[in-house]
């Protein structure tokens, strides 16, 4: 089947009350991963793009891999997903190059690293939702700004300096019109989110209930959820890595805001400490090995292995099946105003 728009999964996703994880990609043997978890435990998937992804893979041969995955995976519902676009203009070359959703997060200025006033966010993800609404193409917005910096986009905060706050989300939601919100409460992006395991104090999950009581049928985000579990910083610094002791979010807490109304759950981070992990037992157990498929299968192997417990733990396993999808075209004439 042809790439999906993200507003079908997420829609589905409500009815049958799960999460669905969405995973950022790089690279062939990343896609190849989280499509053979797909398979085996049966999910619909998410694949998302940051900018940063998008330059290393000159757009093109990330997007030609990504319809490889659908012509081998046809029986998969896969979201082609731009992860923080910083512009408009961004969200444009995304909607041009044939992704199926995207995000503009206009949390913060063009720049990737200000953050930016209520209006011009407004503003700027009004113009995507237009834009994109026009093809079926799905929009998330962010409204608060996460803690650290990817891709050289982000404050640099850390997560609690720009929470979000509820009447403001419910207003945002209300004058763009978008599909999903991404909303901050405590999380930041990489692999340092929390010196020791998260509180009430530090990840605000008492907020997300909060918003989703505000907005009960708004599809939400969770950004920067990867768990770091210490088994896969054990392994990288059991190989010759140097990772300082961190926590990151509990898959109880991504759990807990399953159940209120959480619908996109982005992981990144845990992929990537997989994949450096094997690289490095590898490296240090064989030295003499310099056929890069001798690293980079493992390294595939364990990336499927996260994506696939996380896809059972967020309960998208089994529901690759249950719906046919609507085409893009159909998308868009249901995002038309209905005339009077
Ligand atoms: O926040 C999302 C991902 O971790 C993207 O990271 O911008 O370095 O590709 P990146
Ligand atoms: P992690 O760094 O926690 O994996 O977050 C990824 C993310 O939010 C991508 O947008
Ligand atoms: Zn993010």
């Amino acid at each position: 089947m042809p790439l999906v728009s993200m507003r079908q999964l997420l829609d589905e996703a409500a009815k049958g009350g799960y999460g669905v994880g969405a995973f950022n990609v790089n690279n062939m043997e990343q896609i190849q991963a989280i499509m053979e978890a797909a398979r085996e435990t049966q999910s619909p998937v998410i694949i998302q793009a940051s900018r940063g992804a998008r330059a290393y893979s000159q757009d093109k041969f990330l997007y030609h891999l990504m319809l490889a995955a659908t012509e081998l995976y046809p029986e998969i519902p896969t979201v082609l997903h731009l992860d923080h676009g910083n512009s408009v203009e961004t969200c444009k070359s995304a909607i041009e190059m044939g992704f199926t959703s995207v995000m503009m997060d206009g949390s913060l200025m063009p720049d990737g690293k200000t953050p930016s006033s209520f209006e011009y966010n407004v503003d700027a993800t009004r113009q995507v939702v237009e834009m994109a609404h026009a093809k079926g193409i799905t929009v998330e917005g962010e409204i608060g700004c996460l803690g650290g910096i990817e891709d050289g986009h982000g404050a640099g905060l850390d997560g609690l300096s720009h929470l979000t706050d509820p009447v403001q989300a419910e207003e945002f939601v209300k004058l763009t019109g978008l599909d999903a919100l991404a909303i901050a409460i405590g999380t930041s992006h990489g692999a340092y989110k929390f010196t020791s395991k998260p509180t009430g104090e530090t990840l605000k999950m008492e907020r997300l209930m909060e918003i989703h009581r505000r907005l009960p049928n708004v599809h939400l985000v969770m950004h920067g959820s990867s768990s770091v579990p210490k088994e896969l910083q054990d392994v990288i610094n059991q190989y010759g890595g140097k990772l300082k002791p961190t926590w990151g979010v509990p898959v109880e807490e991504i759990q807990l805001g399953i159940r209120n109304g959480v619908r996109k759950i982005n992981v990144d981070t845990d992929n990537r400490l997989a994949i450096t992990g094997a690289i490095r037992k590898v490296f240090m157990e064989k030295p003499e090995e310099f056929d890069p498929r001798s690293y980079m299968k493992p390294a595939r192997e364990a990336m499927k292995k996260v994506v696939a417990q996380r896809m059972v733990q967020f309960g998208q396993a089994g529901h690759a099946g249950d719906y046919t999808p609507i085409s893009m075209e159909e998308m868009a004439a249901r995002y038309q105003p209905v005339a009077v």
